[in-house]
């Protein structure tokens, strides 16, 4: 992806679209030579974050929940951005040799190329890294789509929640996956939208990068 657009920014011009579709009208080749990278996301993300969530879920979370995670000591939030551009976010807890996955969100246009899977095995690189177990998360019954993203992954189904969704009363399957250091290299290798300068999580430390 990143090799991609360095390739299309000699193109770039009045009105010129990046191979992804992305147009650099107004951005100018400065931001348009801006690899896609993924952050440890704060609260300056919370619009953008908030605005993802609502694009492409469909019970999407508030901004005060959001907020909270901002606060929390066990939530890891990361990003994939580019410039001031948020593609997608993940929401996780790490807390007693757990990583629990609570919210994965990708641009809807910028679905299938890589990004939804590259966040979630860097969050499980954190996790390998914080020295958690397992992981687990929740799915609707009908996001086959995702269902196909954990399943590529190694997670399995462990549970069924009926009726757990408010929206419309729908099952969500538990899906859960163990994790041991060897299967850090192999989360390392999908992360391959875009590699972070840093890969491991400083929790509550200082922000990654300059977000
Ligand atoms: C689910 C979601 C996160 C996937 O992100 P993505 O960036 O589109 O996915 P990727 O490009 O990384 O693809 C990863 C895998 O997802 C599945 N996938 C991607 N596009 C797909 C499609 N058009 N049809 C079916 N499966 C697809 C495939 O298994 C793919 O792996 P493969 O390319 O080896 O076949 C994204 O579609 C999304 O944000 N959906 C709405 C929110 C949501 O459902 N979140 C999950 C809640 S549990």
């Amino acid at each position: 992806m990143a090799l991609e657009e360095q390739k299309s920014s000699p193109l770039l011009g009045t009105g010129a679209l990046a191979v992804d579709g992305t147009s650099y009208a107004s951005a100018g080749p400065v931001l348009a030579t801006v690899p896609p990278q993924i952050v440890f996301l704060n609260d300056r993300w919370l619009d953008r974050v908030v605005a993802l969530d609502h694009m492409c879920i469909p019970n999407p979370w508030s901004r005060e929940l959001f907020l909270k995670e901002f606060e929390k000591d066990i939530s890891l939030a990361i990003g994939i951005v580019r410039g001031e551009e948020l593609i997608a976010h993940c929401f996780s807890h790490l807390v007693a040799g757990e990583l629990h996955v609570l919210n994965l969100a990708v641009a809807i246009d910028q679905w299938s190329r890589g990004y939804g899977r590259s966040l979630l095995c860097f969050a499980l690189v954190q996790g390998v890294d914080e020295g958690a177990q397992f992981a687990t998360l929740e799915v609707r019954a009908s996001n086959l789509r995702a269902q196909k993203l954990y399943s590529g992954l190694g997670f399995r189904l462990v549970g069924i929640r009926r009726e757990y969704y408010q929206d419309n009363r729908e099952d969500a399957l538990v899906l859960a996956r163990t994790l041991a250091r060897k299967d850090r290299t192999l989360f390392w290798d999908k992360v391959t939208s875009c590699r972070a300068p840093l890969n491991r999580m400083p929790l509550r430390g200082p922000q990654l990068s300059s977000v």
